[in-house]
């Protein structure tokens, strides 16, 4: 088996991407799709949410996906799912009608009585997913290697993954019995799927990380494989220096170097340095040790993430596939 298929993600179908809002979700799924086109897979990037992040961080001028998808870069192509298109599409499979039902799902009186139903958006989404996984080209080979989902945020996306179960356990025949079957398969099967929390080094999103491993692996059966910790301060101090704020405080505070600000103010800023990286180092191996998976982390890009290049840093943190606890 050559290297670029023993990564724990990246050699996977589906990547089910998931977290509390604001931990890093959409940026983690586009690193990962840079880092999977990097291995010259094919990928499709679903998003799931109201609105479209990804072309606006793969290809900043390229419009949105929408439903019917759009190529970002060579090898990666995005789409939004919504799921009354991939309800008229589904009908529109089963009865081989087409524009009538773009009629039917546009009427008020329709959407308003779908929108009081509970659970048909996420099957019908997650009917799409399967669909796509098991899409081919003209040649018979799977048209995309890896299918990367950025899921709905914890919470609401644990009820995403639970309603195969839940539909296939309430209704006991017929296709829609079958599509949850399948659907729940593709979702609880290791060789294929992973689901993939992404947390931050900070106590509530860490506390929420362990909740959800916990429920996950309770209720929902999909397959962990490891956590991402995004986010995460880099080592504060250059190689050799590694105790610098030490070294610092150990100089008379009261001392002046020409041109510097007092002793005293640069001892304080790399004492906030160091205890900044303890405070990530800590939570990431709380969520280590609560959890049991490896965990791998991202450095935070101190300027943000306003180009290209800074989603190509956390591709390659993540193509290094190192399960880290910071040293
Ligand atoms: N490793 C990182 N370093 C610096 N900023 C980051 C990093 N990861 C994400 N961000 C920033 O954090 C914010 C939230 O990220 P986003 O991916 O939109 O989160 P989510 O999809 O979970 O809501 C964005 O402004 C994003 O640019
Ligand atoms: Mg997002």
């Amino acid at each position: 088996m050559s290297a670029a298929l023993q990564h724990p993600l990246l050699d996977r179908r589906l990547i089910l991407v998931t977290g509390k809002g604001g931990t890093g979700k959409t940026t983690v799924v586009a690193s990962l799709a840079l880092a999977a086109a990097q291995r010259g897979k094919r990928v499709i990037v679903i998003e799931t949410g109201l609105d479209e992040h990804i072309p606006r961080l793969l290809a900043p001028n390229s419009g949105t996906a929408g439903y019917a998808g759009k190529t970002l870069l060579p090898g990666i192509d995005s789409m939004r799912i919504d799921p009354y298109e991939a309800l008229a599409e589904y009908l529109s499979m089963k009865t081989g009608m087409r524009a009538p039902l773009h009629f039917v799902i546009r009427n008020p009186s329709f959407r308003q009585f779908m929108d009081a139903t509970p659970g048909w958006r996420e099957l019908i989404t997650l009917g799409k997913i399967w669909q796509l996984e098991q899409s081919v080209d003209t040649k018979k080979r799977p048209l995309y290697d890896l299918l990367l989902v950025d899921a709905p945020a914890t919470g609401h996306g644990l009820i995403f993954l639970e309603v195969p179960q839940v539909v296939a356990s309430a209704v006991r025949t017929g296709t829609l019995h079958r599509n949850a079957e399948f659907v729940g398969t593709l979702l609880q099967d290791a060789q294929r799927t992973v689901l993939l929390p992404v947390a931050l080094a900070e106590e509530l999103p860490a506390r929420e990380t362990i909740e959800l491993v916990a429920r996950v692996r309770q209720k929902v059966g999909a397959p962990l494989a490891c956590i991402v910790v995004n986010s995460v301060m880099p080592a504060p101090f250059p190689t050799g220096l590694e105790n610098l704020d030490q070294l610092l405080g150990r100089l008379p505070q009261a001392r002046q170097i020409t041109g510097l600000p007092p002793l005293s103010a640069i001892t304080r800023c790399a004492q906030h340095l160091r205890a900044r990286f303890e405070l990530n180092r800590r939570y990431v191996e709380m969520i280590h040790n609560e959890t049991q998976l490896p965990v791998l982390t991202l450095p935070q890009i101190p300027h943000g993430i306003v180009s290209l290049s800074d989603l190509r840093v956390l591709a390659a943190a993540l193509s290094r596939n190192r399960p880290v606890l910071p040293a």
